[in-house]
């Protein structure tokens, strides 16, 4: 099974590759709405605290699994422990990210439309109130739907096809400091504005009373989903890690990294919103309807500024969930190859034309398959409540139980201390964590989730 693989060429771009998966709509759009819903500071701080102590143990834990074994996350838990059980969770774990990349680029077709649009002067042109309309009658014509997933798709084909250091490296190095850079010119344009300290105040005050026991159940789901924990990405992206790169190290970059771009995210979105009088806990719609009104609002003494703000915003977004959308598309472009031995052009192409087809599906759930209802939901809604509320906590709650008790000690003590020439250091910490804090703290959120918690 084992053949001559792709290798990150450099530690940066490891770095940028991983933090590229794990900057997506989740911390632009997710992280600033779960922010706003549960209160502010206090909700950022129990978010740092859950990243550190949660979602760290099980990134490392991926990457201990993907790079040991060198192999994809198909075919690294089988490597591991060969038996039936683990053979069938890693093909669980390739379908997870490929159900997901049927449904996410649809939204993130809808991120190229807006930016599409925002170039031609359209998102000017639209009354401040009109922004739901438009957004139904655009998520209802089929043809726009289809077009522009079919578009996304097919970047994110074109990058995979190019291989792990000439395509997902390559173009991670140029997505993701363009994306800092759009980030930081839009965080600057919003300190300017009327409310930005109101927004600060918002962001960073930290009131203990707001903290209940949702709101910490919220913030482990939110660390959980922005560090793309679960999803298979970040073992089969650690498999093509040197052996020189330092694990823990690494996790620590790519989480400080995420947080940074969700809180900038915070800051460039709050300062718009709270300046035009939208809620901040505006939920989902935020960034397709309440933002684009915000942009044209916040900026009505100097229109042309509005319009270059929200090309820049858009073209954000777009960068950020092309980064996400490689990432997963490789976890079943890696597994394809390495089960078959076949090219990575054939294997990729297999992965783009299954998603597509699959995702018009997902992609129709707005227009003509609105009325389609399977267990009450769209399909859209459907793929989206499978993957993220089923299976990826499942997958996470597994993942830590295998690292904890499965995997052998020789392997964590080789990878951590790089094959003894490091420390290892809060080893006893990490186990605890891995053992019990990280599975009941899963369990609970899955509960959560599903709303079951109430019940209990
Ligand atoms: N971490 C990603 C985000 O914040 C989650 C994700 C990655 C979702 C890859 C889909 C695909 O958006």
């Amino acid at each position: 099974m084992k053949q001559e693989r792709g290798n990150f060429g450099s530690k940066l771009g490891m770095i940028l590759a991983a933090a590229g998966s794990a900057v997506g709509l989740g911390n632009v759009w997710r992280f600033p709405t779960e922010t706003g819903e549960n209160g502010g500071g206090a909700f950022i701080l129990l978010y740092i605290v859950c990243l550190l102590f949660f979602g760290l143990p099980v990134m490392v834990s991926e990457f201990v699994i993907g790079r040991s074994a060198r192999l994809s996350a198909g075919f690294a838990y089988h490597h591991h422990a060969p038996t039936p059980l683990w053979r069938w969770f890693g093909r669980f774990q390739v379908l997870i990210p490929f159900l997901i990349l049927c449904y996410y680029n649809v939204v993130a077709g809808w991120t190229l439309f807006y930016l599409v649009e925002a170039v031609r002067g359209t998102l000017d042109a639209v009354p401040a109130q009109a922004f739901a309309p438009f957004f139904a009658d655009f998520t209802s014509n089929p043809w726009l739907q289809v077009g522009y997933f079919f578009a996304f798709m097919a970047l994110t084909h074109a990058i995979v096809v190019q291989g792990v250091s000439k395509g997902i490296e390559r173009f991670s190095k140029v997505l993701m400091p363009g994306l800092f850079i759009i980030l930081l010119i839009l965080v600057g344009c919003s300190l300017t504005m009327p409310k930005a300290q109101e927004a600060v105040d918002f962001l960073f005050t930290f009131d203990f009373s707001k903290i209940t026991a949702h709101t910490v159940l919220a913030a482990m789901g939110q660390a959980f989903f922005s560090l793309s924990l679960g999803m298979g990405i970040l073992s089969t992206y650690a498999s093509y890690f040197k052996r020189d790169a330092v694990l823990g190290t690494s996790a620590l970059t790519i989480a400080g990294v995420d947080t940074a771009v969700a809180l900038l995210a915070g800051l460039m979105i709050f300062p718009a919103v709270f300046s035009v009088g939208v809620a901040p806990d505006e939920g989902p719609t935020l960034i397709f309807i309440a933002l684009p009104s915000v942009f044209q609002s916040a900026f009505s003494s100097w229109p042309w500024l509005g319009t270059l703000f929200s090309i820049a915003f858009y073209a954000l977004l777009v960068l950020a969930t092309l980064t996400s959308s490689i990432s997963i598309h490789e976890v079943v472009t890696a597994y394809i190859t390495e089960a078959t031995h076949c090219s990575r052009r054939k294997a990729a192409s297999c992965v783009t034309i299954a998603c597509f087809t699959l995702g018009l599906l997902c992609a129709l759930s707005f227009g003509p398959l609105k009325d389609v209802h399977l267990w009450g939901m769209t399909f859209f809604d459907l793929f989206d409540f499978v993957t993220a509320k089923l299976m990826l906590p499942i997958s996470g709650f597994i993942i830590s139980l295998f690292a904890a008790w499965r995997l052998s000690r020789t392997t964590w003590e080789a990878e951590l201390t790089n094959d003894g020439t490091r420390r290892f250091p809060l080893r006893r910490l990490l186990f605890v964590m891995l053992r019990y804090v990280c599975p009941i703290g899963i369990l609970l959120m899955f509960l959560n989730e599903l709303g079951w918690m109430k019940l209990l």
